[in-house]
């Protein structure tokens, strides 16, 4: 049996490919192209580690760490009011926005204090169970002179070592959004560019575990809107302690990711 906690992903299809979500363990990366998911992947566990163990969740609030985009307020309404009904019953005496700390961060230093002494601050105020930084990929890829690898890793090991350690101290789940660049690899025999995940070698060491998101090229229609189509889509694990190498398919409406 795993020594960890999971944390539900708010898709059971997903979840069961999962083995039950992301695990309490570490950092947990998802990485993936504009587009692929990833925002609305972390929302829903915005949402569902606040719902009770029994419920895939954690009974806890959730750090919401924006470096690139506003913080997507009506879109997590949107899915608050469209999850499933016993999430929502379960959820009925809490407000969960009382629930989700938002910060906006927009330089690497900012980042590094907001880890280093708000966040351990306010982990020990409130019950927090996850901490989401989306993303990891834009502060950094942004922020530093395209000869200055040495700093740049050395400011990946302070950020990724301070999220495990806050992972640990505090029993989290730790979601670092990333982006993708395309390098040449071969598939069957050919040489093809392929999507990898972004910062290098310096950050892929501090990963536990890489899930990488894209859309296809196929649709299928969307079952809220049954004369629409939506793009189906594939959450591969890159690498994982506990998981094969594998791969599943799912798609996002207006009720979120589904499987
Ligand atoms: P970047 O933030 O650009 O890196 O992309 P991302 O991977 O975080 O994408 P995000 O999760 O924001 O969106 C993925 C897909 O979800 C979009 O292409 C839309 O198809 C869908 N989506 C996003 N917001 C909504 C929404 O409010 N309603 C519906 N129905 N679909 C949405």
């Amino acid at each position: 049996k795993e020594k960890w906690q999971r944390l539900s992903v708010g898709c059971s299809k997903l979840d069961r490919f999962l083995r039950g979500g992301v695990g309490v363990q570490g950092i947990t990366e998802i990485a993936g192209e504009s587009g692929s998911g990833k925002t609305q992947l972390c929302l829903q566990m915005a949402l569902t580690v606040q719902y009770p163990v029994t419920y895939g969740g954690l009974s806890g609030g959730a750090v919401y760490i924006c470096t690139e985009d506003a913080f997507p307020s009506r879109r997590l309404q949107e899915l608050f009011c469209c999850f499933p009904p016993t999430f929502s019953e379960a959820q009925t005496n809490m407000n969960f926005g009382d629930s989700i700390f938002i910060e906006h961060i927009g330089d690497v230093e900012s980042l590094k204090q907001c880890l280093l002494v708000r966040l351990p601050q306010l982990l020990t105020q409130r019950k927090v169970k996850l901490v989401v930084v989306d993303s990891i990929a834009g502060l950094f890829r942004s922020d530093y002179d395209p000869g200055d690898a040495v700093n740049r890793a050395k400011d990946l090991q302070v950020v990724g070592g301070q999220l495990h350690k806050l992972a640990e101290q505090f029993h989290l789940a730790v979601i670092c959004v990333n982006q993708v660049t395309n390098v040449a690899g071969k598939k069957n025999n050919e040489t093809q560019q392929q999507p990898v995940a972004a910062l290098g070698l310096a950050w892929a060491n501090m990963v536990t575990t890489r899930l990488q998101l894209c859309r296809t090229a196929h649709t299928v229609p969307d079952p809220h809107q049954p004369d629409h189509t939506v793009c189906v889509r594939t959450l591969q694990v890159v690498f994982a302690p506990n998981l094969p190498s594998d791969s599943c398919h799912f798609i996002v409406t207006k009720a979120g990711v589904f499987g």
